[in-house]
């Protein structure tokens, strides 16, 4: 079996997948809820990541061993049955460490966004205005964004210049579980495309970015592809999670690399459409494509030579939860949904901007706020509940807008998250992309990914392809419905005018 772990936000989950590709178990243990000392920060400890992976692996071994699972058995057997392991999780968040591999601060995690000034800062070492975002484009295939993990670094520098000196190493989260596993500094391509210090064309480290941006590159992790083995786990750590020492463990790949080759997509041309807290539409691509506006972004693929473009919406999942929690107090998301599916495609003209949290794709906008347009005397609930379904796919559309523009092919899209459990979010998002939108038969999202990682790792399979085609399955084609498809085309019209049109209006 291999064992796939998601260091997440919330928590950190570790699944057993068998060598058909079959999911054997899952168990997951909660994190604390992030720090928020101030509005825009979000801070966690990485010991406690280190707590709940410990948890999520004694939990899904002895599980596996109490499951009526042939591969399964007893838990000596479940042991030595690992083959394997790879992590995924958050990405972005800077872990630093001294030089005994102590750590040093809470870590700054993806969803901070206190480093504007250290974007401003890092864009005018390569030039001034624009030449300098354009130049960093250049090197990293991105431009600097507040959740990306080098900015986190020079806040620290300027803000506590005693722990910058302190730095030995730097990881990311998923990185630091591995470090304590293995006792390897050690970091996978599509991660380190998310640092902002990696050459993303030629999968290395960029000397000139950590040169501009005073960071020692002995600081930096050795790199690998995701499928790579690059570890094992140490005696003390199996003394601490019951795993085997010496079981070889994968380098794997941050949460949307991992997803993406858990829902299959690997080629060029296929794509996937995930809405969880956040919303992300992810495409492969042959070549590492720029946007020379940096709307999208621009990573390594967890398949080797190859690498993916994605944007990102901020609250997309987030949305039909603030919307729950704050009109809809008690009442539970099916009975929002029924009542949303009797209110027919365009929801009588509201319409939703899900800036909760600002926005990456295509705004990048730390600033911009969600708005419902259209409100009238007969709007009700279930109009608001339809709107948010429909105005974060319309948001996600942006992203598709943005692949036509670049070029980048679109063959198929499969659904994934939060936003492909429900038939009526599912049928919204089909009309809105307007391609047909594959289902599988079960999305076990970046953890699953990771396992198929290690499985490749191990030999078991003979690359990413092998193993998605052992493990995935598709259940449902969602065809667009000509009607439908042709409201939200006059929708989606309406809702591009919004974000320009309210754009600094503030009460
Ligand atoms: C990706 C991103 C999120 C985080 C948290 O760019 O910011 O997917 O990895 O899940």
């Amino acid at each position: 079996m291999f064992l796939g772990m998601d260091v997440g936000t919330g928590g950190t989950r570790a699944v057993l997948v068998n060598e058909q590709g079959q999911l054997i178990a899952s168990a997951s243990s909660e994190h604390a809820p992030f720090r928020v000392d101030h509005p825009g920060w979000a801070e966690q400890d990485p010991e406690d990541w280190w707590r709940a992976a410990q948890e999520a692996i004694r939990a899904v071994l002895a599980l596996a061993s109490g499951a009526r699972v042939e591969s399964a058995g007893s838990p000596a057997r479940v042991r030595a049955g690992v083959q394997a392991l790879a992590l995924t999780g958050q990405m972005h968040g800077a872990v630093m460490l001294d030089k005994d591999g102590h750590v040093l601060r809470p870590s700054l995690i993806w969803c901070d966004t206190r480093t504007q000034p250290q974007c401003d800062w890092l864009h005018a070492q390569f030039g001034p205005g624009e030449e300098g975002r354009r130049k960093l484009i250049d090197l990293t295939a991105n431009p600097a964004l507040p959740n990306f993990t080098l900015t986190k670094l020079l806040w620290v520098r300027e803000h506590e210049p005693e722990t910058f000196a302190r730095i030995a190493h730097i990881l990311c989260p998923k990185d630091y579980v591995r470090y304590r596993l293995t006792g390897a500094y050690a970091m996978d391509v599509q991660e380190a495309s998310g640092t902002l210090l990696l050459d993303v064309a030629h999968r290395r480290w960029s000397s000139e970015v950590a040169t501009a941006a005073g960071i020692p590159e002995s600081w930096l992790p050795q790199l690998f592809e995701s499928p790579e083995i690059c570890a094992k786990i140490s005696p003390e750590a199996a003394q601490l999670t019951g795993l085997s020492a010496g079981t070889p463990v994968a380098a794997g790949a941050g949460d949307q690399g991992a997803g993406a080759v858990g829902m299959g997509i690997l080629d060029p041309g296929s794509v996937s459409a995930t809405i969880g807290t956040s919303g992300v539409v992810f495409a492969a691509t042959a070549a590492p494509t720029k946007d020379p506006h940096g709307r999208l972004h621009t990573f390594c693929h967890a398949v080797p030579g190859r690498w993916h473009v994605m944007g990102v919406t901020q609250a997309a999942g987030l949305s039909l939860r603030w919307l729950r929690e704050t009109l809809a107090p008690g009442q539970s998301y099916d009975d929002l949904a029924d009542a949303a599916a009797r209110i027919s495609a365009g929801s009588d003209g509201l319409l939703w901007t899900p800036y909760l949290l600002g926005e990456r794709t295509p705004h990048l906008d730390g600033d911009a706020t969600a708005a419902f347009v259209g409100i009238t005397s007969t709007t009700t609930l279930a109009h608001f509940t339809r709107a948010v379904l429909e105005g974060v796919a319309y948001s996600l559309k942006d992203t598709f807008t943005l692949f036509a523009e670049l070029g980048i092919p679109v063959k198929g899209v499969r659904l994934g998250g939060g936003g492909a459990r429900g038939p009526l979010w599912r049928e919204i998002q089909a009309n809105i992309y307007g391609y047909p939108c594959e289902r599988l038969t079960a999305e076990e999202g970046g953890a699953f990914g990771a396992a198929l990682m290690a499985g490749v790792g191990a030999g078991s399979w003979p690359d990413l392809e092998a193993a998605c085609a052992a493990g995935i399955t598709v259940a449902e084609t969602i065809q667009p419905e000509a009607h439908s498809v042709a409201r939200y085309i006059q929708g989606y019209a309406g809702y591009r005018r919004i974000y320009p049109a309210l754009k600094g209006i503030r009460g």
